[in-house]
């Protein structure tokens, strides 16, 4: 397997994009690249992280970011342990940090946070000696799902100075969306929010982006669209008047794509909503990268996590 270049992080935690300068970021998708070639030699692993303990610690629904951590960490040699609330000790009335610390106890280097309250992991990175990753942070940050899509982008346009970027649909409770605005917008793109008055949080222009409340206006400017998803487990009701009309306005389909840029380039978080956000047809269709990117997060999770707590490889 080829060596990797010696590249670092100066930091214990990951928590939000916001923190990250422009050349720590760099540093992420340059290291990230390395691990897409591993990805095909997928039966050999690297021993960076030989020793190491890693626990998942997810307190919210999650399919992709989870597997995708756990998959990273073994592939570089550490041991993966897996929390689910239901079934723990959470559920006898033992407190968040109670519960985290226990599991430090254990000889845990790095723990990985998902929790619907902002800032979870922020407070976690307080209480407890071990790295955390935030995996997502109520509607806050999800930096590594911003690291893969910025990942994705860059593998397929070759760079992102200059690209617009519409960010389009349920900005106002999406980690997704902000952990996008701090990444891109360091990297030179400019970014366009999208979505109904009420998803839309006010004030949003004072972190350098352009709102439009119309996709039609917005589409033929757009060099990458990330369709994200209408959050329903964060929204109180009647924030628009129905899903119908909802995807009639911001979904995006066959005959709305012709408005778009011959090689625009569409990315989804996932999981998507087929035919809300986005039409089966066009989720499945050439310019959708929707699964190259869970196929990015792997390598660029795995950069994290060597960057957070990797060994040297002749120390490995
Ligand atoms: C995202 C999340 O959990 O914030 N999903 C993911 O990590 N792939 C986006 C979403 O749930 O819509």
């Amino acid at each position: 397997m080829p060596s990797l270049p010696r590249m670092t992080w100066d930091r214990p935690h990951l928590l939000g994009l916001e923190e990250l300068t422009r050349d720590e970021i760099v540093t992420v998708l340059d290291l990230a690249e390395h691990f897409t070639h591993d990805s095909q030699e997928r039966r050999k692993k690297r021993a960076n992280l030989a020793g190491k303990v890693v626990v998942n610690l997810f307190f919210e629904p999650s399919t992709r970011t989870r597997m995708s951590f756990s998959l990273a960490a073994r592939r570089l040699g550490a041991d993966v342990l897996d929390f689910s609330p239901s079934g723990s000790s959470t559920s006898k009335g033992e407190t968040f940090i109670d519960t985290a610390k226990n599991i430090e106890a254990m000889g845990i280097d790095l723990v990985i946070v998902r929790h619907a309250a902002t800032g979870a992991p922020h407070l976690l990175a307080q209480h407890l000696q071990a790295g955390v990753i935030n995996a997502g942070d109520g509607a806050h940050e999800h930096p590594t799902q911003g690291l893969l899509d910025i990942f994705t982008i860059r593998q397929i346009r070759g760079h992102l100075d200059g690209l617009t970027v519409g960010l389009v649909g349920d900005i106002a409770h999406s980690r997704v969306a902000r952990s996008n605005i701090h990444g891109l917008t360091k990297l030179g793109a400019k970014i366009i929010v999208c979505g109904p008055p009420t998803l839309v949080p006010r004030g949003i222009e004072e972190l350098g982006v352009e709102v439009s409340h119309s996709l039609d206006a917005i589409l033929p400017r757009c060099d990458v669209i990330n369709m994200l998803r209408i959050q329903f487990e964060r929204q109180r009701s009647g924030l628009f008047p129905s899903i119908t009309e909802y995807a009639r306005l911001f979904g995006m389909d066959s005959a709305r794509l012709k408005k778009a840029k011959p090689d625009l380039l569409l990315l989804a978080p996932g999981p998507i909503n087929r035919g809300v956000e986005i039409t089966p047809e066009v989720a499945d269709g050439p310019h959708s990268a929707i699964l190259k990117q869970v196929t990015n997060g792997l390598a660029v999770r795995m950069a994290v996590l060597h960057l957070l707590c990797g060994q040297p490889e002749e120390m490995a």
